[in-house]
């Protein structure tokens, strides 16, 4: 039997930096502990394989926080509203039917497997220049892992990728908000100012580039959605700033940890990088193993959106719920050996891009330019080695290395 107090101090040590490099054992201990409920907080927690798979297929399962009790709190007590709401990164990650579905099914043509493909030989030539430039000691974020995504997002949406250095510092700010800092504490955290101002920067960034493509439109998304706005009444020019916004983000701050975890587990088994290096065809077990062992989004959340059974709990309308997914892919009673890096296991399971109606749209566009990275990687320098202790960012969500050192 828990008393009230361990469940959120728990949570509070997932929130910690301190833990930011090795948080598996802490994962351990929560999950250990069974779905956590902090009535207090409004708050439930599920770290189990079953559990976070049956919240994201169950139909009242929201995603808009606003739903939330803590949230509603929150708007009562203060009429601006401005602490509850999502400071970002907005968009239909955070919506529900129907408006969820119309934004979504507008944007995601141009990241099905095929379209995504045709990407392949300007993905290969992008990784063939970033590692033309690499020498004995490489730092694989700097390197490769966080310009090859960033050049991708920025040709798909018509973003200079000269105005890279000024949205960089803002798109690291929104990965922050991700933290569940409201959830967990009932405040939003320190820095809560500064993103507030990176999302009103970015806001106004797209704005003022949406005006620029209207005039000159290109063969790019934004283009595409603006000549859906101006064709008739399927979107707002808000909703497209926060799809872009969205997508932006989404590939500022997640495919970069998944070359980088990647290249850290293979680094971390040598055998494991050679293998890869004598035979890409290894790339996408490499890959899928990656996202269950390390996944670059660690946790994910939802709101009761009507009240709710889910494993052996019940939870009433407008609860937070938190999915640990890093939690769940380590669980021992849906994983052999949860905590062995081996993409020779049977059929690799995981919930790295989530499940159901918020699926990554982003999946097919990850595998494939973590595919090209890592074969590339490998396949030239077979013999590289750490350099270094990777150093980590404070994001607990979105986590990741700032640094990876390698010599090759
Ligand atoms: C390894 C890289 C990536 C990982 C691990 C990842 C992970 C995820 C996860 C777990 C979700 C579900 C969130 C939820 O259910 O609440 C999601 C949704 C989403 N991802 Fe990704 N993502 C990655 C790359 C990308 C990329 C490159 C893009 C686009 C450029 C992208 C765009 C999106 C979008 C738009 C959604 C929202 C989908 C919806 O709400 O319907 N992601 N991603």
């Amino acid at each position: 039997m828990t008393t009230a107090a361990e469940p959120q101090s728990l949570l509070l040590q997932m929130l910690d930096p301190a833990v930011r490099a090795d948080p598996y054992p802490l994962y351990g201990r929560i999950r250990a502990q069974g779905p956590l409920q902090l009535p207090d907080n409004n708050l439930a927690v599920f770290s189990s394989f079953a559990d976070c798979d049956e919240v994201l297929r169950h139909p009242a399962a929201a995603s808009d926080r606003l739903k939330s009790t803590v949230a509603q709190r929150q708007i009562a007590n203060d009429p601006e509203g401005t602490a509850a709401r999502p400071v970002g990164p907005p968009g239909f990650l955070f919506l529900d039917p129907p408006d969820h579905t119309r934004l979504r099914r507008l944007v995601s043509k141009a990241f099905v497997p095929k379209v995504v493909k045709a990407l392949e030989p300007e993905i290969a030539s992008l990784v063939d220049v970033l590692l033309a430039e690499a020498d004995g000691s490489f730092d694989a974020i700097s390197g490769l892992a966080y310009p090859l995504p960033v050049a991708v997002i920025c040709r798909l949406l018509g973003v200079p990728l000269e105005d890279e250095p000024e949205f960089s510092a803002a798109s690291g700010l929104l990965a922050q908000s991700l933290d569940p800092f409201l959830t967990v504490t009932g405040s939003a955290g320190s820095g809560f100012e500064e993103r507030m101002q990176a999302a009103a920067w970015l806001r106004d960034y797209l704005r003022e580039l949406v005006a620029r493509r209207r005039r000159d439109p290109g063969g790019d998304l934004m283009s595409g959605l603006i000549a859906v706005e101006e064709s008739g009444d399927q979107l707002t020019e808000d909703e497209i700033i926060a799809t872009c916004n969205l997508l932006l983000v989404a590939g500022h701050e997640t495919t970069v940890n998944l070359i980088a975890n990647a290249t850290l587990a293979l680094l971390r088994s040598p055998e494991q990088w050679t293998a890869l290096a004598a035979d890409p065809g290894r790339a996408a077990a490499v890959i899928e193993e990656t996202l269950r062992y390390d996944p670059p989004v660690q946790l994910i959340g939802r709101v009761a959106g009507e009240d709710m059974t889910v494993g052996s709990l019940t939870l009433p309308k407008g609860d937070s719920i938190l999915l640990l997914l890093a939690a769940a892919h380590r669980d021992p009673d849906a994983f052999d050996r949860p905590d062995e890096f081996d993409p020779d296991r049977a059929a690799i399971r995981h919930l790295g891009f989530g499940k159901g109606p918020h699926f990554c749209i982003g999946a097919p566009l990850a595998r494939l330019e973590a595919t090209v990275a890592l074969t590339a990687l490998t396949s030239r320098f077979p013999n590289a080695a750490l350099a270094g202790e990777p150093q980590y960012k404070q994001n607990a969500t979105l986590r990741g290395m700032s640094k990876l050192p390698i010599s090759l």
